[in-house]
């Protein structure tokens, strides 16, 4: 097993939803950085489940008239599809209603009673259950016929129950003093500057029980109460790495979490409660929390009433997978948010990836087919434009990876199609084709370094676009024990005599049947 680990999250989703194109993101944000590091070296912990408990989902299940836990088994399985439908790499699958989680949670309410943070009260105010959140006053907007709502606009109603609480408002300097001495824990930066602006507003504490319904996890000792979800959802992270087994290698090796990837909407929850939870439990806080931005589509806001939500499997349907990938983590600066707009989609596939890439690849394999003996050509004296190409492959790793740390993927996946343009511009002006009968030597040469550059690129599009990817490798006979990124540059050059099968298109041209 590789010396380095790495532990990323997705956040647990609410299983009263139809996955949508915001669970896709998430999730597939979280399957690039996770092939990204297991590709360079590291052994990798990714993350994903559901969310099961709370109003929301019990409210659901009445709904549908069948029993919460019946419920949650069904659609729980409807994510599971989803990532599996997405290729996604995750290394375990938490479902909050699970015998190990619900052990970890009351352990975790155990330590936070010991150390004094909770108490025994009682909570009267608002509440939407949409969020699964408690608001204050000053915080609601008027809504229609003299009714309050939250932010995010979900509908609030006054709560009044015995309750416990975490002494929250008694951990506002300490966490001002984690952010200042961890000034990579929020990104991006505006949103770490809006979490910090919150907790100097002062904080509240916090309700962490209910008990006007009853789906959760019961409150250890005091079963009239089940916990808070959102006490119950954070903890997944832990239990996933072995909690409440502080001494078990698994919890050693991968908490505290590397990275928790959430939507903007739900920072406050990972980046204040959650480690003051921790803090409070005497545990280490994640080291990052990543907060992306939303999707709206052609222009307007994505929701259920206006019936334009995105479903992703239509997507790759219609579009392919790979592509689908591509254009989402693509399109958009992550940490904003971004546009949905089919003609966009369109244009990133046929001029990024078809004519792009496809066709980077495709015009050499084709060509050393041809006029190559179907092997790699052996290259002889390298000349400056060479060198120069080749010298922009062996830095991509480099700065993919500084981008990729900062969670900018979208940078990342620029500086790999600046290499494709960069390579497509070489192939014109070394013209192989015409040096065909005036010089092959140094038409091998070319080929070569072409086919070298085509090597590094499939190899670091691997995460991004797994099946494709394996698919170029595997035109150039590269073997699948040499595609890490310990065998780009240097270490893995293409040898000449090589055999490469005969090329097949990987990246097809979009053609809009609805424009045909
Ligand atoms: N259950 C909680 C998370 C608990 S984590 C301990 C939850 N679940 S959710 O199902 O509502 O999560 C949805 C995820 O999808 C969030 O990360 C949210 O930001 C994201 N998105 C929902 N709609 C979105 C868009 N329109 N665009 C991008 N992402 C959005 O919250």
């Amino acid at each position: 097993m590789p010396s380095k680990s790495y532990y990323i999250t997705t956040p647990i989703y609410y299983v009263n939803d139809k996955p949508h194109i915001g669970h896709a993101y998430t999730t597939l944000a979280c399957d690039l950085l996770a092939r990204f590091k297991r590709l360079d070296g590291y052994d990798v912990m990714f993350l994903t489940g559901t969310d099961e408990h709370g109003q929301k989902v019990e409210k659901a299940a009445q709904t549908a008239g069948i029993d919460p836990k019946a419920f949650c088994d069904q659609v729980s399985q409807n994510f599971r599809d989803l990532a599996k439908s997405l290729n996604v790499s995750n290394t375990d699958f938490i479902r909050t209603t699970e015998p190990r989680h619900i052990k970890s949670v009351q352990a975790l309410w155990d330590k936070l009673l010991a150390a004094g943070d909770i108490y025994l009260g009682h909570y009267e105010g608002w509440y939407a259950v949409r969020d699964e959140a408690f608001y204050q006053e000053d915080e609601l907007t008027a809504g229609p016929d003299g009714s309050k709502l939250a932010p995010s606009g979900a509908p609030v109603e006054w709560v009044k129950e015995p309750s416990y609480f975490f002494k929250l408002s008694a951990w506002g300097e300490r966490l001002l003093k984690f952010y200042d001495e961890n000034p990579g824990f929020i990104l991006p930066n505006s949103r770490r500057n809006e979490v910090i602006s919150f907790v100097k507003g002062g904080l509240h504490d916090l309700s962490v029980s209910r008990t006007t319904f009853k789906w959760g996890v019961p409150v250890p000792n005091d079963p009239a109460h089940i916990m808070y979800v959102w006490l119950d959802a954070l903890t997944n992270y832990m239990t996933a790495a072995g909690y409440p087994d502080t001494d078990s290698a698994s919890y050693k090796r991968y908490w505290p979490a590397d990275l928790h990837m959430v939507g903007k909407d739900i920072l406050r929850f990972h980046a204040v409660y959650w480690p003051a939870f921790l803090m409070a439990a005497g545990l280490q806080p994640p080291k990052r929390v990543f907060a992306h931005g939303w999707w709206t589509n052609e222009g307007q806001k994505i929701s259920k009433s206006l019936g334009n939500v995105i479903d992703p499997l239509a997507l790759i349907e219609e579009f392919g997978l790979d592509q689908t990938r591509y254009f989402l983590m693509r399109e958009v600066p992550f940490g904003n948010d971004g546009d949905f707009r089919r003609d966009g989609l369109i244009q990133r596939i046929n001029s990024e990836l078809a004519n792009g890439f496809g066709n980077l690849a495709q015009r050499t394999l084709s060509f050393c087919a041809k006029n190559a003996d179907a092997s790699v050509p052996a290259p002889g004296p390298l000349a400056d434009i060479d060198e120069a190409l080749l010298a922009q492959a062996d830095s991509l790793s480099d700065t993919m990876r500084k981008a990729m740390d900062e969670q900018a993927l979208h940078v990342a996946l620029q500086s790999w199609y600046d290499l494709v343009d960069a390579a497509n511009k070489y192939i014109d002006v070394a013209a192989p084709w015409t040096l065909r009968k005036t010089d092959p030597a140094r038409m091998n040469t070319v080929l070569w370094a072409l086919l070298e550059t085509i090597r590094q690129l499939a190899i670091l599009a691997q995460p991004a676009m797994p099946d494709s990817a394996a698919r170029m490798l595997d035109q150039l006979g590269v073997s699948e024990a040499a595609r890490s990124f310990a065998h780009l540059g240097e270490a893995g050059r293409l040898r000449a005599g090589t055999p490469l099968p005969t090329p097949q298109g990987v990246f097809p041209r979009y053609q809009d049947a609805a424009k045909a």
